[in-house]
């Protein structure tokens, strides 16, 4: 009964601060965003045993994140799916923005077969966490070990033998502002050695997002045009790194001015 009593306060208290206050709604929607995603990876882990190594178990994670947007107010679209790469693994580019990054994974995990990521191996030894990790599919890999290169090649037959397609962040870390960090060269090193494509994906500015402010908006998600790999070698790097920055610039700049000019329209709408 207490504890009824005492879960019933802070439900209240929590839905007052909601209504009073942007930075409480920051934190709340952070909360829940945090719990979700850790809910809704690790509680299917029974049904994700009955298929290990399957890039089919995220969907049941993806699809809980998908359902909590409704509570954080982001709304999702994915274009360009006609130019998804067919019938052979692909490093996927995105650009990286926030913790919330894995509502995007959420939306391309079911349009696109065989998706999977990358993970430092620490990962794996977050349980249960890094068990359900492991049953999605992650490659996970070390990045101390004295072999790193032999890794790469190691992880580009996989991806190739697998038709794995490896979602990675070429800025390496998230970033808000409003130009493209420079890309590492990891993901790039990858694509050459699975000697498949590159297929970079752009997602809008999260406008929506900023200093203890989490509003309601849209993520727009745009799959671009593959690049190929075939017959590169490790002299044509920079070139194929300088390629994939200025589309990938491009792209996004042009779908956060779509964007904002559709939320500005949306806004006049309700004035009238
Ligand atoms: C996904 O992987 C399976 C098994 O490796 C393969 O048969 C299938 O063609 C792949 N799908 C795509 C779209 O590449
Ligand atoms: C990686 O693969 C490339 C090409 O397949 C080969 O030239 C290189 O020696 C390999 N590197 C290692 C460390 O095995
Ligand atoms: C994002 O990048 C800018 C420019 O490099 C830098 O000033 C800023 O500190 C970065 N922010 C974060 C959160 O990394």
């Amino acid at each position: 009964m207490g504890l009824l009593l005492y879960t019933m306060v802070l439900v209240a208290l929590l839905v007052i601060l909601w209504r009073i206050s942007s930075v409480a709604r920051y934190w709340i929607k952070f909360l829940v965003f945090g719990l979700v995603s850790v809910f809704s990876s690790c509680a299917p882990i029974p049904i994700m045993l009955l298929r290990p190594r399957d890039s089919r178990n995220a969907l049941l994670p993806a699809a809980g994140l998908r359902a909590c947007c409704r509570f954080l107010g982001i709304t999702h679209s994915v274009e360009g799916l006609e130019n998804t790469v067919k019938n052979s693994g692909c490093v996927i580019l995105l650009n990286h923005q926030s913790m919330l990054d894995l509502i995007v994974l959420a939306c391309l995990w079911p349009v696109m077969d065989n998706c999977t990521v990358i993970s430092k191996k620490e990962v794996f030894y977050m349980q249960p966490f890094g068990l359900a990790s492991w049953l999605w599919g992650t490659i996970f890999i070390d990045r101390a070990a004295k072999g790193a290169k032999d890794a790469v090649n190691k992880t580009g037959e996989t991806i190739r033998s697998r038709k794995a397609r490896v979602l990675m962040f070429p800025e390496g870390t998230r970033n808000m502002s409003k130009k493209l960090l420079p890309f590492k060269k990891g993901a790039f090193h990858l694509a050459l050695a699975s000697r498949c494509p590159i297929q970079p994906v752009a997602v809008s500015r999260f406008s929506f997002l900023g200093n203890q402010r989490f509003d309601d908006g849209h993520i727009r998600i745009k799959i671009l045009p593959q690049i190929p790999t075939e017959g590169l070698t490790v002299d044509d790097l920079p070139k194929l790194m300088d390629k994939a920055y200025n589309i990938m610039s491009e792209n996004v700049d042009q779908i956060t001015k779509i964007n904002e000019e559709k939320s500005t329209n949306n806004c006049k709408l309700k004035v009238n």
